[in-house]
């Protein structure tokens, strides 16, 4: 076996006071609805009126990408009646606000494994991939029965199946091959992760991408975020030494010449 090379992290990172790439777990959707004596779903529909602000929130400050978890390969395991508002939910925020991305310049993707979802979901989503496809000014990813888990097991298959066909031998399986085959290859990975809520857990998100994130934890529930809390999120991160491996002093000397 030939040595994995560990990737070589972007220098040019190293000084950036925005993050191009922010992750974020929606959370706390229903808490927020019971507070108001609420259904959880109606915490939902608050959650999508969030996602629409904090989606022009980023384009505003200068983000170059944004990707949201909003279901999750264990979120089947709620109650059915939740899980068909979720999915309605999907399908109508797509009708209602792909034409506005589209205006914008938002390029919008849906990474997870959607062959289960039903045929006019599917549809929705290749419709909004395909008019979107060409935007370049900001990339939204939609992670819809997601999990990080999920995603190194598709890639693995995909590289096992490359190997079964004699096309690649067991020294070409390296951390780039690996990357290529993720749900998302060609978007540097997130600076910064959000989850809202207070819970300090990863939850099977990004595994893999979130490997060099700065993570922040807020109590702030998802519908209640606002561009106040965005602007917290995005100071916290703004005062972070991000080190990649290489000592403090190195990274100030980097930082410096650059
Ligand atoms: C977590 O809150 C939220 C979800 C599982 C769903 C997130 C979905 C949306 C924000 C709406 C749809 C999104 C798009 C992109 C159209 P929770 O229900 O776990 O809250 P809790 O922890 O307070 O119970």
């Amino acid at each position: 076996m030939t040595e994995t090379r560990t990737p070589v992290p972007d220098t040019e990172n190293l000084n950036r006071l925005v993050p191009m790439h922010i992750a974020i777990i929606m959370d706390g959707n229903g808490r927020w609805a019971k507070k108001r004596l609420l259904p959880r779903t109606a915490g939902h529909t608050a959650g999508v009126k969030s996602v629409r602000r904090t989606v022009e929130y980023c384009v505003k400050k200068g983000v170059k990408a944004l990707t949201l978890f909003a279901f999750s390969s264990e979120n089947w395991r709620r109650p059915a009646e939740e899980v068909s508002i979720l999915m309605q939910l999907f399908v109508s925020a797509l009708e209602s606000e792909v034409q506005k991305l589209h205006k914008q310049g938002i390029r919008l993707r849906v990474i997870g494994d959607t062959s289960v979802f039903s045929v006019k979901l599917r549809r929705k989503i290749e419709d909004a991939e395909r008019i979107t496809a060409n935007n370049d000014r900001f990339d939204l990813l939609i992670a819809a029965n997601y999990g990080g888990r999920w995603d190194i097991v598709q890639a693995t298959r995909k590289i096992c199946a490359e190997f079964s066909a004699g096309n690649i031998e067991a020294d070409d399986i390296n951390e780039d091959l690996l990357q290529s085959q993720l749900s998302f290859s060609d978007i540097p990975h997130p600076d910064l992760f959000i989850r809202t809520g207070g819970e300090s857990r990863i939850s099977n998100f990004l595994l893999w991408h979130l490997a060099y994130t700065e993570l922040y934890f807020t109590p702030v529930l998802w519908p209640d975020f606002n561009e106040s809390a965005l602007e917290d999120a995005m100071h916290d991160f703004s005062k972070r030494q991000r080190r990649f491996g290489y000592t403090g002093e190195q990274i100030a000397q980097m930082t410096s010449n650059a």
